[in-house]
């Protein structure tokens, strides 16, 4: 069994190693090879998604994906900077499914930058749709129109795409609090009053599940005002992309959140997907030796319960990262003053020592 190991850019190097570290001490058969991605392959006069990495990617059974984006890129088109391995990946195989799960762990309420008594217990799931919508609607261009400088960008959904994602969102939502929020712009978007109509149309076969529509300018407050409250959150790409961030931040740090992109591949005890930290390439600490590995130790416990069927080997490294905390294990970004923080290869050891 192989999993595709593809580091990228900014901290995603460092995260990676430690994810794997945490890999191989519970299931030490298991291969990986690494491959060139994002500013990584760019600045070694390869296109962000090179030949050789797809093929990695083509006799694995998952990627396991660190993160990409370089500041000397910013200003290329897309498919020139790193960030369109990404895109790629996720268009090629259809991982249309992104769940982040957002959990807040016991001893750090107090890092959230909201009040401790509003993340007591915080515990959600946004489900993104990740390869429709405003990403991938075409045309996507710049343009001269009538001797003006322009840009256009297409937001398009089908009904069986929103469908798809709102069965992911409403089968989880049924093994949790059974409460799912969609969130649309149905007030103003054609493809949110589609959106909000397929979603009602799917609810009848989930009588179990309550279902509420959501806008997403209300959503994002609603979120930092009742954060506790959301079990389920299915949207958009882009709102999902946007959400998934702000929600991101109510746990303290980014740099505890992993998530899972599934699509319709299968694989021998599972399902083909991508397993990344939520948090980006975190420019300002990398190669520092302190960023925190928590989003990819638990990205690559995802990758063993939904692509290698791994349930019990997932649930030991989310305990043991669950323990590490507990025992007061903080890495430089939670470490609250007077406490010594641990650099990424401690935190790893940490989180070893307790599986
Ligand atoms: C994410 C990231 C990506 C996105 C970028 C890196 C293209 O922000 O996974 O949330 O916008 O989807
Ligand atoms: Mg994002």
């Amino acid at each position: 069994m192989m999993i595709a190991v593809l580091p990228g850019d900014g901290v995603g190097p460092e995260v990676m190693r430690a994810a794997v570290e945490v890999l191989r001490a519970v299931r030490p058969e298991l291969a990986c090879e690494h491959g060139l991605v994002g500013g990584a392959a760019l600045t070694a006069g390869l296109p962000a998604l090179p030949e050789a990495t797809r093929a990695i990617c083509e006799r694995s059974e998952a990627i396991l994906f660190g993160s990409v984006g370089l500041p000397e890129y910013e200003n290329k088109p897309l498919q020139e900077r790193p960030e369109y391995a990404l895109f790629l990946l996720r268009r090629d195989y259809e991982l249309f499914a992104n769940i982040r799960p957002v959990r807040v762990f016991a001893g750090l309420e107090a890092a959230s930058s909201l009040k401790a008594e509003l993340v007591h217990g915080l515990n959600l799931v946004v489900v993104r749709e990740l390869t429709g919508g405003i990403y991938y609607g075409q045309p996507k261009e710049r343009r001269v129109v009538d001797g003006i400088e322009s840009a256009i960008d297409t937001m398009i959904y089908r009904a069986p795409e929103i469908e798809r994602i709102a069965r992911v969102a409403f089968d989880l939502a049924r093994d949790r609090r059974k409460k799912l929020t969609s969130v649309d712009k149905q007030n103003i978007l054609e493809t949110s009053r589609l959106w909000r109509e397929v979603v009602g149309r799917t609810a009848v076969d989930y009588p179990d599940v309550s279902l509420e529509h959501l806008l997403v300018d209300n959503a994002a407050m609603q979120l930092v005002r009742r954060p506790a409250d959301f079990d389920v959150i299915v949207t958009e790409n882009m709102f999902g992309d946007i959400l998934s961030d702000e929600a991101g931040i109510l746990t303290g740090s980014i740099g505890t959140l992993p998530s899972a992109s599934l699509g319709t591949r299968r694989t021998a005890r599972g399902q083909f997907g991508l397993y990344e930290p939520i948090a980006g390439t975190a420019p300002d600490i990398a190669g520092r030796g302190i960023a925190n590995p928590t989003a990819a130790i638990l990205s690559a416990a995802l990758l063993l319960r939904h692509s290698l069927g791994d349930e019990s080997s997932a649930a030991r490294i989310e305990a043991a990262v669950e323990a590490a905390y507990a025992a007061g294990a903080r890495t430089a970004e939670l470490a609250r003053a007077g406490e010594p923080p641990l650099s990424t290869g401690a935190f790893t050891q940490r989180v070893i020592a307790e599986l």
